[in-house]
């Protein structure tokens, strides 16, 4: 509300600022990790681990689809030949309102449960977590569950079983649920929500449709660029986020376009991981608090909102993120280490928005309203200067008029839909009007140890979590 009362200009120079204190202090929190089985026929691994952890009954959580697709199968198998008591919840649509989230908690007590295999891409995954710290604290509702650490008991144990690549929800702390009165999206944020263990099963991807494919592996790539270009990066969160970056670049358009290669699904289900366990450490930037208004107000898929957003984002960002574009595009091998890191961000730039078309993803939104956008541009901002560590800051105007590049009348004969493959060069020392907007970004950020891109280790220690 306060920030509400600070002239824009004012606020977008203290915002980085106080963007970098925070990161400072929130990097020593302890994000706990999942441990992860991975391959073909590891859902029923965890099934046989689980069925061996004494619960008295354990709930399913999953999707009307995966039911029928009969993707369970191997889960329950393992556990019924683990003795192990389930029950199934199979009734979560894509981003689960508040009051679908309330009958799985109903039924949860109703059949005494006391343990959640979370199974499905994000949105069942985030049921899980809702319905877990909802349980322990049935004192507060799912709002006032909303926000940072607001429950004061433990979840019940969650175990995740991706069957999207994806949001990294597996491995992230956070819950994001739809709230329809407000028309808007609901995030629980808490570290006791990361799942104890989680399988990566690629024989259960086989048979997602493309499009979601698509979408769902650019959320991933966003979770990686974001986490990357932001200002709560650190050493490990770069490892995780430049692999991700290399294997979504390498294995997602041959996912799409042959969805039964194992091998491309089990990269895209690994690339998602690491890219979750970087931007839940590094937190992400303006593409998810923009896509976030899109889903909210118009039920625009996540993934596909991100994908629609994200060079527009890259694109305004570059002026003070052009070496870190320039090592993402060197991990992606649209450049090499000659160029230098103008020529190698926009090439970034270019490539993400050639890998979207090739990938089938609009470059506008066709729910989009132009009534619509300062409210939505208001709201981002709102999201993203509250809590987003972005390398440059956007005024609300800015947004506005990014917001308004995507509405489809203006894409019929008009280019600007996208932003111009090859826009002009630009240097650091960006045009005046950039300086009201992101006074507060570092002049020079060098770029990282190329090395940093070699590690895919999975453990952390580092920063503030967040969703995506
Ligand atoms: N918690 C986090 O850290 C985090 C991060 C990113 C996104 N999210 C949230 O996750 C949600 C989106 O999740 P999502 O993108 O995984 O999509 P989703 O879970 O909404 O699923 C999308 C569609 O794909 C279908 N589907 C899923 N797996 C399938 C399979 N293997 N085969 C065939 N169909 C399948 C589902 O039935 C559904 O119709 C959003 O609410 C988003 O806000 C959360
Ligand atoms: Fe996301």
């Amino acid at each position: 509300m306060i920030l509400d009362l600070i002239p824009e200009s004012t606020r977008a120079m203290g915002l980085g600022a106080l963007m970098k204190g925070v990161g400072k202090v929130t990097r020593f929190l302890p994000i706990p990790q999942p441990t992860l089985l991975v391959g073909p026929g590891s859902s029923a691994r965890l099934g046989q681990a689980v069925a061996g952890f004494g619960h008295t009954k354990i709930l399913i959580v999953t999707d009307a689809i995966i039911s029928k697709l009969g993707l369970l199968k191997q889960l329950t198998d393992a556990l019924e030949a683990g003795g192990a008591a389930y029950v199934v919840f199979d009734e979560i649509t894509p981003d689960a309102p508040i009051p679908l989230i309330e009958r799985g908690i109903e039924f949860f007590r109703q059949n005494d449960c006391d343990a959640i295999v979370a199974f499905g891409g994000g949105s069942s995954m985030d049921a899980s977590k809702a319905i877990a710290v909802s349980i322990s604290n049935p004192n507060k509702t799912l709002r006032q569950l909303a926000g940072y650490f607001k429950g004061l008991r433990n979840p019940v144990p969650i175990y995740a079983v991706p069957t999207t690549a994806g949001t990294g929800s597996e491995v992230t702390v956070a819950a994001v649920i739809s709230d329809p009165d407000r028309k808007s999206k609901l995030v629980i944020v808490d570290t006791r929500m990361v799942p104890k263990m989680a399988a990566l099963d690629p024989s259960l991807m086989t048979g997602l449709p493309p499009s979601i494919t698509a979408a769902t592996g650019i959320d991933a790539l966003t979770h990686a660029v974001e986490a990357y270009i932001g200002h709560w990066a650190t050493p490990q969160t770069d490892g995780l986020a430049l692999s991700a970056v290399g294997l979504i670049f390498e294995n997602l358009p041959i996912a799409y376009r042959e969805g039964s290669n194992l091998q491309a699904r089990e990269k895209m289900s690994l690339a998602s991981t690491y890219a979750g366990m970087a931007f839940t450490r590094a937190n992400v930037g303006y593409v998810h608090a923009i896509a976030h208004q899109f889903g909210g107000r118009y039920h625009t898929p996540h993934g596909l909102a991100n994908a629609i957003v994200l060079p527009h984002v890259l694109e305004f960002s570059m002026p003070e993120a052009a070496d870190r574009m320039a090592q993402l595009a060197i991990r992606a091998k649209v450049a090499d280490e000659s160029d230098d890191d103008d020529t190698a961000a926009q090439k970034f730039l270019d490539a993400v928005i050639a890998m979207n078309a090739a990938l089938g993803i609009p470059t506008t939104l066709a729910a989009l309203k132009e009534a619509d956008i300062p409210a939505l541009a208001k709201a981002a901002c709102h999201e993203a200067h509250t809590g987003y560590p972005v390398p440059r800051y956007m005024t609300q105007g800015e947004c506005e008029a990014m917001i308004r590049k995507l509405l489809p009348a203006q894409a019929a004969g008009d280019s600007a839909a996208a932003p111009a493959s090859k826009p002009a060069p630009r240097r650091r020392a960006a045009a005046k009007t950039d300086e009201a907007a992101a006074p507060a970004a570092p002049a020079a950020r060098k770029p990282r140890a190329k090395s940093a891109a070699t590690s895919n280790a999975p453990t952390r220690t580092g920063r503030n979590p967040r969703t995506g």
